[in-house]
């Protein structure tokens, strides 16, 4: 039998990154990655406090040679069991430049990096976002967004052509990159008898979440969240599980896709919004 520790890498020491660790670490081995040390420091002592084996590795998703430290530190300290994306960035307090960085391309070197690394029974799961739901893209778009080698795609024309846009658009369309590259990785995931799937937010109550209500979106955040009739943010806890259900043993079909988890908000600004 293999004595080797189970690991869990969580990129993001942030709301949703804690509550991942918490949910999927225990008895196991979690490596923690944020860009921030002194975050970083914080959440891998606050797991430890609470009986959990943690360590922390500063990284910054967007700096492929930082993720590939990442996922050779991952492989080289046990079975690696899952690998939960959650390291990003807001539309609302983040530039566009930023957004595309972090979001658009630290995401594709995860998904890169751990394929290299996966084996079999790895289970990979990017949080992208419900605000990929409402991008609306050309097929040759998305295909280019699914397919580009990442040193590429800060290139692609629909990259460039959102330089000089909202932040939200930038946003809404690294999201939707997110989708549709996990479902092009899925194949060489699995030739690794690996899987890689994407969740969707809507609005979970995490630090980010509490920084675009105080932002000028905020409003519209809340009344979309009351006129879809939730009614209330999901909790990290709930995004939490959903992950535990992608990462485990009751979804060993599942891969390549997306799970929304936005308390219907996406059905709502598609078929109920007023015109
Ligand atoms: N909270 C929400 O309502 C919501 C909704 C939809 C999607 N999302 C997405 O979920 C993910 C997690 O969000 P959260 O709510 O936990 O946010 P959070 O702000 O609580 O945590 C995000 C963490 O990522 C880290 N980070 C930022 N840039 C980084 C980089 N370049 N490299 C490594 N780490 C970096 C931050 O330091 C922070 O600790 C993000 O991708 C976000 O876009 C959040």
């Amino acid at each position: 039998m293999s004595t080797e520790p189970d690991v869990v890498v969580v990129t993001g020491a942030g709301g949703m990154g804690l509550a991942v660790a918490r949910r999927l670490g225990g008895g196991r081995t979690v490596l923690l990655a944020d860009a921030f040390p002194d975050t970083l420091d914080r959440a891998v002592d606050a797991l430890r406090a609470e009986g959990y084996t943690a360590k922390g590795q500063v990284t910054d998703v967007s700096d492929a040679p930082s993720v590939v430290k990442l996922a050779e530190a991952a492989a080289g300290a046990g079975r690696l069991t899952a690998v939960v994306h959650t390291a990003g960035v807001s539309a609302a307090t983040s530039t566009v430049r930023k957004i595309m960085e972090v979001d658009l391309l630290g995401t594709a070197h995860v998904i890169d990096a751990f394929e290299q690394v996966a084996t079999r029974g790895t289970a990979v799961v990017c949080v992208a976002s419900m605000a990929g739901h409402v991008a609306r893209l050309t097929e040759e778009q998305e295909q280019a967004l699914a397919t580009a080698p990442a040193a590429e795609l800060l290139d692609l024309d629909v990259v460039r052509d959102a330089r000089d846009g909202e932040p939200v658009m930038a946003y809404i369309l690294a999201k939707r990159a997110n989708h549709v590259r996990v479902q092009a990785a899925a194949l060489a995931y699995n030739r690794r008898g690996a899987r890689i799937n994407t969740v969707s937010p809507g609005v979970i109550a995490t630090p980010m979440a509490r920084a675009e209500q105080d932002s000028a979106s905020g409003d519209h955040m809340l009344a979309t969240l009351e006129a879809c009739g939730i009614g209330r943010p999901g909790t990290p806890g709930e995004l939490a599980e959903v992950v535990a259900f992608l990462t485990g043993p009751g979804s060993l079909y599942l891969t390549g896709t997306d799970v929304l988890l936005d308390g219907g908000q996406a059905g709502w600004l598609r078929w109920h919004r007023p015109r």
